[in-house]
């Protein structure tokens, strides 16, 4: 069997109780070493091989999960965050259907909500923003045209964007557009949940400068909207006035 597991964030407790159990009696671990806390391997057995993805192409990934599946051995391919984001995980999963072997994808922390723990901070909050968007600036992968960023910071939800640190410059002159304003807050969160995380607070004028000072150019979230900073509605959940299925209003 294969297990897809995500490693969470960085912290090495932020693994769910599922995703160490099989780290525990994985018979092999393909890990995802540029992002993955080598701490997760001492919770592995002796005997586990271990190998690092960083330097394997997708075909010497599978080829050894097929292999090792041929010998009955329990594998675990382990990638940063929540592997569904991000994870180049669909490519390998197609693969492994191809030749009718079975797999389980075991989820994770994935690294915007652990950025906007650091911050603590919510993105959802009454009459600011009732919307997540997910997204990147396009580098080397593309992003599709109706993805642009100017045409998502339109919409004024609150963003968090992967790989995109490295190229702020681009990022801040469309978010600003889409956006129509300057003073929109920002937090820049490096390495959220590591020893070495960094948090970089500011406003769409000022972040740029502000990250280049930090020396910050990648493994980083970049968090955006007025979920950061401002006013905000009370939640209706925990409205004394307002009822619901677990709760009468106060008279
Ligand atoms: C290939 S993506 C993988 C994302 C991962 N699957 C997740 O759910 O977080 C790598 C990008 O995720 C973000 N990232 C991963 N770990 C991070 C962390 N601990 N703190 C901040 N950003 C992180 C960075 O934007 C980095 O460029």
């Amino acid at each position: 069997m294969i297990s897809f597991v995500g490693a969470g964030p960085g912290d090495v407790d932020l693994i769910t109780i599922k995703g160490r159990q099989l780290l525990e009696k994985a018979d092999m671990v393909i890990y995802a070493g540029s992002l993955v806390s080598k701490d997760h391997l001492k919770f592995c057995k002796d005997s586990c091989k271990i190998y690092n993805s960083a330097s394997m192409t997708l075909e010497e990934i599978v080829d050894k999960m097929e292999k090792a599946v041929k010998e009955g051995l329990k594998v675990v391919r382990l990638h940063t965050g929540d592997p569904t984001i991000y994870g180049a995980i669909r490519e390998q999963m197609d693969l492994l259907d191809e030749m009718g072997i079975e797999y389980e994808v075991i989820p994770g922390v994935s690294s915007f909500t652990a950025a906007c723990s650091a911050i603590k901070k919510e993105f959802t909050l009454p009459n600011v923003a009732q919307t997540v968007i997910l997204t990147r600036i396009e580098g080397r992968t593309p992003v599709p045209k109706e993805e642009d960023l100017e045409l998502l910071a339109k919409h004024k939800a609150s963003m968090a964007l992967f790989l995109s640190v490295k190229d702020m410059d681009r990022v801040v002159k469309k978010l600003n557009k889409g956006y129509g304003r300057e003073d929109v807050p920002v937090a820049v969160v490096y390495k959220a949940t590591w020893d070495d995380e960094k948090i970089i607070m500011g406003t769409l004028k000022d972040i740029e400068e502000k990250v280049e000072q930090a020396g910050i150019t990648k493994t980083a979230q970049i968090l955006v909207g007025d979920f950061i900073k401002g006013e905000y509605e009370r939640s209706k959940l925990y409205d004394p006035s307002f009822s619901h299925e677990y709760r009468e209003a106060s008279k």
